[in-house]
């Protein structure tokens, strides 16, 4: 996960406690514990010592993962997160997504043939029909990029792609689960309206806390139903 607010629920209602901050340099931790016949691994980016703030988007993502990857061998990866939804697909505020059927960057633009494809990712996501049903969760295609805003292009490569879900972290976690063979998931409460009439950033933070509510809670719901 990467920010703090988003995984506070979580980690209290899954009753994790501090396993290990991984390094003096690096603000990276994990929470772990055992939740019925599962044991729970949650990786949190941290917070950036330069400006203050938590470390999000690809680039802090991929090295946690890495660090949760190579200490822990997870059976599956689960990023859970909140993210941007669409009017145009029907989205409202504190709707939860499950990642279906693949996950791809919208902001890795390289027109050379292979690399194309390659920037652009498409993961393969792990089958989450059945249980997105019996939740009562939606499914859509979710596209990350390192913007929270987004340019007419952004919203262009979003649309050729189907994305139905804007956020910042889930492709780049994929590439590193699709890299070692893990099941990969994501996980991703709706906090703003990409194409509503308000500005993202402020329908971002006014809305971070009750989306975060529901994320913890629709995380446990899934974790159960895993
Ligand atoms: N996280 C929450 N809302 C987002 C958005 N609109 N774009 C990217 N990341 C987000």
């Amino acid at each position: 996960m990467a920010m703090r607010d988003e995984a506070r629920n979580i980690i209290r209602d899954l009753g994790l406690t501090i396993l290990k901050k991984h390094s003096p340099k690096l603000p990276i931790e994990t929470y772990g514990g055992k939740y019925g016949d599962k044991q729970i691994w949650l990786q949190l980016n941290g917070r950036c010592p330069r400006f203050g703030v938590d470390n999000i988007g690809t680039d802090p993502s991929v090295l946690n993962t890495y660090i949760g990857i190579v200490n822990y061998e997870p059976d599956l990866i689960l990023n859970a997160g909140t993210a941007g939804g669409f009017a145009c697909a029907n989205a409202k505020v504190g709707d939860t997504y499950l990642s279906h059927p693949y996950v791809y960057h919208h902001d890795r633009r390289i027109n050379i043939p292979g690399f194309d494809e390659y920037g652009i990712g498409k993961y393969a996501c792990y089958p989450c029909g059945e249980i997105a049903k019996r939740l009562g969760l939606k499914t859509g295609v979710i596209s990350t990029g390192n913007s929270l805003d987004h340019t007419p292009l952004d919203l262009e490569i979003i649309a050729t792609h189907n994305g139905e879900v804007k956020e910042m972290e889930a492709a780049a976690i994929a590439w590193l689960a699709t890299t070692y063979g893990i099941p990969f998931l994501a996980i991703k409460t709706i906090t703003d309206i990409v194409d509503g009439p308000e500005s993202t950033e402020e329908e971002f933070l006014k809305n971070l806390n009750y989306a975060s509510k529901i994320l913890g809670e629709k995380t446990i719901e899934l974790i159960d139903a895993l």
